[in-house]
């Protein structure tokens, strides 16, 4: 495990991008799992940056998202999906994204988490987490062998997206999410977080026990991730 702290936000979509460019350098048809939230912005910014400038090509590597709101609309502006339009604004050979309104959303994410399976996994796999510890959708309960299924949104989760959607009464209830396991099969992830909100979750994930009740603290099992954070994310970690 390798923890990266850096001094200010934008260095750390820099060193994110710079870890996806080097990659895809080496492996330009990579597939990359890409979150959403505010976290990864910068580093979406910066990724299409270094594309715009013609030092990065993203066009044969292919995004998956690893979660989805379930039973939402098409139109819903809160949504992955729509997240995705905004902000992933370079090409890339495809990005898969469950249908956020499938009739029947386990089928859903079955289908989804199959097609990655026959793609190959993840190379590199992109995280936020939440305030109160999930990772994609994996709200806290997730056993480390969980897989991808559909689940019930935690209010902090539903209150983060209540903006994006218009109003807590639009988040909808559950969602689609590639589970601990899934993510756990990634060649590589890198956990992105910023802020003094995430430092006490970011403490507990690297520094308290590992359990369901924070699935963050489930990723040090991983034997290459690389956690980025700024110095207010790190702030309140007691082993460096
Ligand atoms: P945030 O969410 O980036 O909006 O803080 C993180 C997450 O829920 O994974």
């Amino acid at each position: 495990m390798r923890i990266h702290t850096v001094a200010q936000p934008h260095a750390l979509a820099d060193a994110a991008a710079g870890l996806v460019a080097t990659l895809v350098r080496a492996a330009p048809h990579a597939r990359i799992g890409l979150p959403t939230g505010e976290t990864p912005l910068e580093t979406y910014a910066a990724l299409a940056r270094r594309v715009a400038s013609g030092t990065l090509d993203l066009s044969r590597a292919t995004g998956y998202a690893i979660d989805e709101f379930a039973g939402a609309t098409h139109a819903a502006p809160g949504t992955n999906a729509a997240f995705y339009a905004r902000h992933i604004t370079f090409p890339l050979a495809a990005l898969h994204c469950p249908d956020n309104a499938a009739p029947d959303p386990g089928a859903e994410i079955a289908a989804f988490a199959m097609q990655l399976t026959s793609a190959g996994r993840l190379d590199l796999c992109l995280l936020g987490i939440g305030v109160n510890g999930h990772i994609a959708f994996n709200e806290p309960g997730a056993a480390v062998d969980s897989r991808a299924r559909v689940v019930a949104l935690a209010p902090s989760s539903r209150q983060a997206h209540a903006s994006a959607f218009g109003g807590i009464a639009r988040v909808p209830s559950r969602a689609m999410t590639l589970g601990i396991a899934d993510l756990l099969e990634s060649r590589t992830l890198v956990v992105l977080a910023h802020g003094p909100a995430k430092a006490n979750i970011v403490r507990a994930a690297l520094n308290g026990p590992e359990t369901p009740e924070l699935p963050a603290s489930w990723l040090r099992r991983h034997p290459d991730i690389t956690w980025l954070l700024d110095e207010a994310a790190a702030s309140a970690l007691t082993v460096p």
